[in-house]
């Protein structure tokens, strides 16, 4: 029987994390290695997974654990990903992006082996971006308007770098906005969507507390994210850097009013200044073609039908299921 191939993936206990290893271990049969700081809620992938507690900080446990795994494919999604807390803590941000990545690419090359490196980088890097450039593509030049986006360009240019210097095989994704069961409730869907659950479970007011309803998002369903993952990462180009979206743009209000019409109670919608950003990109409508091109047109979710389980998944846990 032919060995199975190896994927390693940081940052696994987070919300991409799961469902990569989700996918990678199931559709695709691959032997699966996750590691984060603390072991991640446990079913699903982590009852065929292994897992590692292990700071991506700390470099002599991420050689020793890249050294006795030798992976095939790297996953490198650990860092500090909200845009609004790296305003906090912005040197938090950059050290993780940097110190971390370049901890996992050393290691990676002291193997000798040629494995993959997929950098989770963002869209946040392409900035404010005019009217007429929509959609974006992967040659707009980087305007980072976050110390989060910058934390992510200096992820996107280090690993370019790896595979210019040392022939590293990395291969970077610009991802847009993804929501879907499960998500944080720091970032804007599942923020909502919990919102709603809490009211209809009588939990809270039935007001829903909003920040900027104008910016427009590009937003993609988790389950569709990660095939398109693994697809650009065992079928991209070294060195080769793509978009990872839906090419289609929402307003935030227009999300927001989906979710609300899915409700099971009258909601109100209430401005909270302090969810308003100083800083909040406009418009992020990304250019998905590269992508495509490798990853092919198959379906994928309907954003109705992603909103629809992201409450769902709320309505659940709030349950106590
Ligand atoms: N979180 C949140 N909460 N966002 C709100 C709210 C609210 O109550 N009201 C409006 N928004 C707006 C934000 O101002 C922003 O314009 C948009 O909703 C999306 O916010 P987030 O979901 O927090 O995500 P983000 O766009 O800042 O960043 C996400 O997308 C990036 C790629 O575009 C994250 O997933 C990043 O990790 C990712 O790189």
């Amino acid at each position: 029987m032919p060995l199975r191939k190896k994927a390693l993936i940081t940052g696994a206990g987070g919300f991409v994390g799961r469902y990569l290893a989700e996918y990678l271990s199931g559709e695709e049969g691959l032997e699966v290695l996750g590691l984060d700081l603390k072991q991640p809620r446990p079913g699903g992938p982590w009852e065929r997974c292994d897992f590692g507690e292990c700071d991506i900080m700390d470099r002599e446990r991420v050689f020793s654990y890249v050294e006795s795994f030798r992976p095939d494919y790297v996953f490198h999604l650990a860092a500090q990903s909200s845009v609004s807390r790296s305003w906090e803590d912005p040197l938090s941000t950059y050290h993780i992006a940097l110190v971390g990545q370049c901890n996992l690419c050393d290691a990676v090359r002291a193997t000798g082996k040629e494995a993959v490196i997929h950098v989770a980088c963002s869209a946040e890097e392409y900035g404010t971006v005019r009217a007429e450039e929509l959609p974006i593509s992967e040659d707009h030049p980087l305007q980072p308007a976050s110390p989060y986006a910058l934390s992510k360009v200096i992820q996107d240019y280090h690993a370019l770098f790896c595979h210019r210097a040392f022939g590293l095989r990395t291969i970077r994704t610009r991802t847009f906005n993804l929501t879907g069961p499960g998500q944080s409730p720091q970032f804007v869907v599942s923020d909502f969507a919990r919102q709603i659950a809490e009211a209809e479970a009588g939990k809270r007011e039935p007001v829903i507390r909003v920040g900027n309803l104008e910016a427009r998002r590009d937003f993609s369903d988790v389950r569709d994210l990660v095939r398109a993952y693994w697809v650009l990462a065992s079928r991209g180009e070294a060195g080769e850097v793509y978009n990872v979206c839906s090419g289609k743009d929402h307003s935030i209000k227009e999300i927001l009013d989906m979710l609300v019409s899915m409700s099971r109670v009258p909601i109100q919608v209430e401005v909270d200044p302090g969810r308003l950003r100083e800083v909040d990109i406009p418009v992020l409508k990304g250019d998905n073609g590269r992508m495509l091109a490798l990853v092919g047109s198959t379906p994928i979710r309907p954003l109705e039908e992603t909103l629809a389980d992201v409450l769902e998944w709320w309505r659940a846990e709030l349950a106590g299921a």
